[in-house]
């Protein structure tokens, strides 16, 4: 209130806009620490602790007195979440339906990070429209298991490609004056027992596969937040774990940023305050009635400790700087509402990362695209045809402007065929093969010319009802990799009924195939493709889109095959996960123990060819630069991910048969040839070395093999160091 500020309050908070207005800078700024040290000297205790906890279900407590409002946060990986006010119920007045994108694991298919860029500035802007300071995404939690009901919001099983695509969507968000958050750091590789689980793994596991993702957030992207993960690592709860936050961190790593728990992830003030946790944000604690945000870990008791002089000043000093520090760089101080929602532009950013994500699992004989014209009628199978599903998955629900389902999609691009829709099965608990739906269904499938089932996966759908039928959801994972609500007896009577069948797999990750793979013409992955996703599956198989989407996680055959299962290590039991397969997650596994997977690491079909030539090798000190040159050899134009490997030859230390090292999306018209030139830094050759506790580089041989896959490698070349 005006009459209790004081004139010089106000010429302070003044010159914070000033200040704020010809400062635009992310880069840390003298001036910017000056005037936080400014700020920091005018607060008392009381104050200072009001900043390190939530303050409503999204935001933290400011200092009205000094003009240093709350910083407002929101989910989440795919687009702006819905309003929720200062509680946890959606307001449904408000103006919140925007650009749906598609999820992350569709992202990282498209191994586009200039598309990353582009995702990262619509959901920055967005955010920036809706007033928040903070978007918590991306999420980057490597894919250990294939059942891990999140790794629809998550990237991939490979650091390498993690670390490639989270530091364009960091530097997008934050182009727009809007601090990212990545998340969960760290190794919240399941949902089960998040609470509570117990990490176990080996540090040169932690630095070679779980670890680069988040160091490329902070050292390449300079992520301004990172959140704490809910689980233990090594007996420490994540979020106030000495050694991932003090250590790696915020020494190893010199993050200056904010640490923000995960929703009720605090569960001691002592380590919380000591080892490196800055904003306590709570699930429904404060909601419910039974506490006050005072009463949070990081609330009174925090004043009371460092007024018995148990915890130092400092120690808040430091935290209250960090989170002004992020406050300056999102636009805090700023009440204009700048930025657009759900524009034409936003949506063709969600337009261009649905198209590229398609990833073309199988096409035998070409059988797509489809010609439309040659076409009268389509049976369009399976509930995932028209469901929609941007307020599935829990925290990362979006409310979209709009959402082409695949059935509207294939009407819009392909009006003038008939289409026969049947649901064939039914998305609920527990539900198995319905024999009257799959009759209707097969009577469809023989009335037309090809038939389309789109199935797999699922989202739960409604918020308050996860546990009926979630399967790629938060706080849950998938009971098997098993097509659920009997779509196997589906398909297969499909197939019977029209061989001209192609499958659609709709979801997060990869699902068991076995069971008709062989019988179908085609099978697409579609991911949950945000709100244009309909129209471009529609697109890819007509022939507008060429597909040009490759996997960023391995295809299992079977569950039992992927390397946390077949030794029993997931889900944990007792609380404890031990990650006994260490370094060899994803392909790392496949190809080292020569286990055939169902469809590979970085796999794609396209419409056309890729001829990869003249791979040359040179050698400059520790660097090597690989260049090779990829032709369209086919007839129509297309999008080629060209994959990077390194290859050691006989080595003496344990390691993967291959290890991603580099990779460059092209885009060719037929004939024509591009050459792709990669750098080689001693990061693509080192391993970590337990024994000596760092980086180390084995002597000796190593080959560099290049191809459209993990399993597709055209070129291959050796050199030494
Ligand atoms: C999730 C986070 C999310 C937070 C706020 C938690 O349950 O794990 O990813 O950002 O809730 O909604």
């Amino acid at each position: 209130m005006l009459n209790r500020i004081s004139l010089r309050t106000l010429a302070f908070i003044f010159a914070i806009f000033g200040f704020i207005a010809c400062n635009s800078d992310t880069k840390p700024d003298n001036s910017v620490e000056e005037k936080i040290s400014e700020l920091i000297g005018k607060m008392t205790l009381e104050e200072k602790v009001g900043m390190l906890h939530a303050n409503s279900s999204f935001t933290s407590g400011g200092v009205p007195r000094l003009g240093i409002p709350e910083l407002i946060t929101s989910d989440g990986p795919q687009g702006v979440r819905p309003e929720h006010g200062r509680g946890w119920n959606a307001l449904t007045n408000a103006n919140d339906s925007g650009t749906y994108l598609p999820v992350g694991i569709a992202l990282a298919s498209t191994w586009n990070p200039e598309l990353g860029y582009k995702y990262g500035e619509v959901l920055g802007n967005e955010a920036k429209y809706r007033g928040k300071n903070v978007i918590l995404g991306p999420g980057i939690n490597i894919m250990r298991s294939p059942l891990n009901g999140r790794n629809f919001e998550y990237q991939s099983e490979d650091p390498f490609l993690v670390s490639k695509m989270v530091v364009g969507y960091i530097k997008g968000v934050q182009s727009q004056g809007v601090s990212a958050c990545v998340k969960h750091f760290i190794a919240n590789n399941q949902e089960f027992h998040r609470n509570t689980l117990d990490v176990q793994m080996s540090e040169r596991t932690l630095r070679e596969i779980y670890l680069p993702g988040f160091k490329a957030a902070v050292v390449d992207a300079e992520v301004n937040t990172i959140m704490g993960a809910y689980n233990k690592f090594h007996g420490q709860y994540c979020t106030h774990n000495k050694y991932l936050i003090n250590d790696i961190l915020k020494g190893e790593w010199g993050f200056k940023g904010a640490v923000i728990s995960d929703w009720g992830a605090v569960h001691n003030t002592e380590e919380a305050i000591m080892n490196g946790t800055d904003i306590e944000m709570g699930s429904d604690i404060g909601v419910l009635g039974k506490f006050s945000y005072p009463d949070f870990y990081l609330g009174d008791t925090v004043v009371s400790l460092v007024k018995s002089g148990k915890i130092s000043e400092s120690v808040i000093d430091d935290k209250v700087r960090r989170i002004l520090r992020v406050m300056f760089k999102s636009s805090a101080f700023s009440k204009e509402s700048i930025g657009e929602y759900g524009s034409e532009k936003h949506i063709n950013v969600a337009k261009q990362v649905a198209e590229e994500s398609i990833v073309l699992l199988k096409n035998d004989q070409n059988f797509l695209p489809i010609n439309p014209s040659e076409t009268k009628s389509i049976a369009v199978i399976g509930a995932n045809a028209t469901r929609k599903n941007a307020m599935g998955g829990g925290s990362s629900q979006v409310k979209a402007l709009y959402e082409i389902t695949p059935l509207q999609g294939l009407k819009n691009v392909a009006p003038n065929i008939v289409y026969n829709y049947a649901p064939g099965y039914t998305i609920e608990r527990a539900a198995t093969a319905n024999k009257a739906m799959i009759s209707e269904a097969v009577e469809a499938a023989k009335k037309s010319d090809i038939a389309i089932v789109v199935g797999g996966w699922t989202h739960g759908f409604d918020y308050n009802k996860w546990s009926d039928n979630a399967y790629d959801a938060e706080d849950t994972d998938k009971p098997d990799m098993k097509m659920p609500f009997g779509q196997d007896e589906l398909i297969k009577a499909v197939i019977s009924a029209n061989p001209n069948t192609i499958v659609v797999l709709v979801g997060g990750g990869p699902i068991d195939v076995t069971q008709w793979v062989g019988n179908t013409k085609a099978i697409l992955s579609a991911w949950y493709g945000g709100m244009e996703g309909g129209n471009a599956l529609a697109k890819v198989i007509f022939g507008e889109i060429n597909p040009s989407g490759k996997l960023s996680v391995t295809f299992p055959k079977v569950l039992e095959d992927s390397p946390a299962h077949k030794l029993d290590s997931f889900p944990a039991e007792n609380d404890e996960a031990k990650y006994t397969e260490g370094i060899f997650v994803g392909y790392r596994y496949f190809d080292t123990y020569k286990v055939e997977p169902q469809f590979p690491f970085g796999y794609g079909l396209s419409y056309t060819q890729f001829q990869y030539d003249d791979l040359s090798l040179v050698k400059s000190g520790d660097n090597v630069t690989a260049k090779f040159t990829v032709r369209n050899s086919g007839k129509v134009f297309g999008g080629e991910v060209a994959q990077l490997y390194v290859h050691k030859n006989n080595t003496e230390i344990i390691r993967a048969e291959k290890e991603l090292k580099g990779f460059e999306k092209i885009f060719l018209k037929p004939s024509e040839s591009k050459t792709v030139t990669i750098q080689l830094g001693k990061d693509a050759f080192q391993y970590f070395d337990e024994k000596k506790n760092e980086w180390s580089v084995e002597a000796g041989e190593y080959e560099i093999q290049v191809g459209g896959s993990s399993r597709d490698i055209a070129q291959k070349a050796a050199f030494s160091l």
